[in-house]
């Protein structure tokens, strides 16, 4: 049975550290890193924090209910209102994104998901730990895609000097209540491949993603299980177009766990305004944009709408008439 590699970012040389996350692109999409160099600490008042706030009551969560935030898209939904490919996940969560300020040009604009996060009073320490690991992981997504730029054949810096230069960054905090609690939900988050290029996801002891490979010939479910202090990484659908399949974007889902489970993915994506267009040199890849509609942020709006059709309805209809 295939498991997924286990990446020591600090144990080896950066040469091999690159040949091996290469590998793992080609091969699975996935793989999990260690080593990473992200405060344990840190992460320790992010998961304590984010599971007190998951208790408290509903009332007190819809402070920061999503539709608060407007098109910043920000903010705490409940279990069964986030759709994936079209059926209800049986999670509750909240969303953050780069921390903008009010007259930031996007964010006077009206730019979906631009703006400012939603943060609970309480527990208070949730702001800090969600802004100090999110800084962090920013470091860590610039590092793998120079590792990943290393072992594509371009500048350690290709990624960083360009398409990365000001990367789209979201962060998510997911709790999947125990199997069974969520009406109508089949699955903790139904099958699916990510927008972006990569995502950096850190999951609690308790397991239920599950990555489909390609196991001689055929499609096949393995689990992911919990690796204390590792991250999972995963590319996506951007980084699989630019490498003309060369790097695999792999679907992915979580199954609706034993006991209640939390996960943080963060999503590194390419600057709002770049133009995704395929990697040079790499054999495969179609000339052309890899993003259908034109700039990255473009292409993440159109996904998000489909995502919480109910949200776009009022969000997307005001931002549509003013652009
Ligand atoms: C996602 C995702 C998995 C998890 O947010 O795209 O696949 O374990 N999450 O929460
Ligand atoms: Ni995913």
């Amino acid at each position: 049975m295939t498991t997924l590699p286990v990446i020591d970012l600090s144990g080896d040389a950066p040469a091999s550290v690159a040949d091996r996350i290469d590998d793992a692109c080609r091969r699975y999409g996935f793989f999990v890193v260690t080593g990473h160099g992200i405060d344990p600490s840190l992460l320790h008042r992010l998961e304590h924090a984010a599971r007190e706030f998951f208790e408290r009551p509903t009332v007190e969560k819809a402070a920061i209910a999503m539709p608060l935030a407007g098109t910043a898209w920000r903010g705490w939904f409940p279990a069964g209102d986030e759709l994936t490919a079209g059926v209800p996940d049986g999670k509750e969560g909240i969303y953050f994104g780069e921390e903008l300020p009010v007259d930031h040009p996007r964010v006077a604009a009206g730019v979906p998901l631009h703006g400012r996060n939603l943060f609970p009073a309480e527990p208070a320490d949730l702001r800090p730990a969600v802004v100090g690991v999110m800084e962090q992981l920013t470091h860590l997504g610039h590092r793998l895609l120079s590792a990943m730029a290393l072992g594509l054949g371009l500048d350690p810096d290709w990624f960083s000097r360009g398409l990365t230069a000001e990367p789209t960054v979201l962060f998510r905090i997911f709790h999947y209540p125990e199997a069974g609690t969520v009406d109508r939900a089949r699955w903790g988050v139904a099958e699916h491949t990510d927008y972006g290029l990569l995502t950096i996801l850190r999951q609690d002891d308790v397991g239920g993603l599950q990555v489909c490979i390609d196991e001689d010939g055929w499609d096949t479910w393995i689990d992911v299980p919990p690796v204390a202090d590792a991250f999972v990484c995963n590319l996506g659908d951007m980084l699989e177009r630019m490498t003309g399949g060369l790097y695999r974007s792999t679907r992915h889902r979580v199954v609706a766990p034993p006991r209640s489970r939390l996960s943080f993915p963060f999503f590194f994506d390419p600057s709002w305004d770049a133009v995704v267009e395929p990697i040079p040199g790499l054999g495969r890849s179609d000339a052309g944009e890899c993003a259908a509609d034109g700039t990255y942020g473009d292409y993440l709006t159109a996904k998000v709408a489909r995502v919480f059709p109910h949200l776009w309805d009022d969000v997307g209809r005001r931002y549509s008439k003013g652009s």
